[in-house]
């Protein structure tokens, strides 16, 4: 590995609920993304959400360096199967710096995703918690996410509601 330390992790502690960190069985963990989680699953985690496409292990160093220089701003979390040492869930919070509502925060959920064998055992909904969680320390007035309609009834579990329609143009 390059000038960074394998197990940094991007985030303090402090911005881990405890309250969904001790919710989880004995053999999960709740945590901030790390470089090793590059070995351990993470990228295939995603893949079940959408294309990941082939990133070296150079290139995740040089990323995970970016977001660590924004302290407050990308909080990717993982929980661990500490059984296998694989990552089976993730979630990131972006914290967006406004000018309006005097200079208020928003937090912008991504990247849900639950490792195809681990869903539907509430670790998705115990990611959004947790990530509601961040959103609240980091003083955002308000998390809000894009979905497809399929996926609407889970976000509706974990508390959001519908809020009008996402418009997109790709380049
Ligand atoms: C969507 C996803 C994150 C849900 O994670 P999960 O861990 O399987 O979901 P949970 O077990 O936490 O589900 C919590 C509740 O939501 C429900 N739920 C989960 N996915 C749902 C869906 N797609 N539609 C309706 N309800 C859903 C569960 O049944 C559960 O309900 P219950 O409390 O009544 O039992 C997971 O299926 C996934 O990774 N999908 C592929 C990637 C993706 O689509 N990510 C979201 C991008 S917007």
């Amino acid at each position: 590995m390059g000038s960074i330390e394998s197990n940094t992790l991007l985030f303090s502690s402090e911005f881990i609920d405890p309250s969904v960190a001790d919710s989880l069985a004995p053999d999960y963990a709740l945590r901030a993304l790390k470089p090793a989680d590059y070995s351990a699953g993470f990228l295939q985690v995603l893949a079940g959400l959408t294309t990941v496409g082939t990133i070296s292990a150079e290139t995740f160093n040089r990323h995970f360096e970016f977001l660590l220089s924004r302290p407050g701003e990308y909080f990717v979390l993982v929980i661990e199967n500490l059984l296998t040492g694989k990552i089976v869930a993730t979630g990131t919070l972006l914290v967006e710096r406004k000018f309006i509502h005097e200079c208020g925060r928003v937090g912008h959920i991504e990247d849900i995703a639950v490792d195809t064998n681990e869903r539907g055992k509430k670790l998705g909904l115990k990611i959004i918690h947790a990530l509601d969680y961040i959103g609240q320390k980091t003083g955002c007035y308000k998390n809000i996410l894009d979905c497809s309609p399929h996926n609407e009834q889970f976000y509706v579990k974990c508390g959001y509601s519908n809020d009008g329609f996402e418009m997109v143009k790709r380049f």
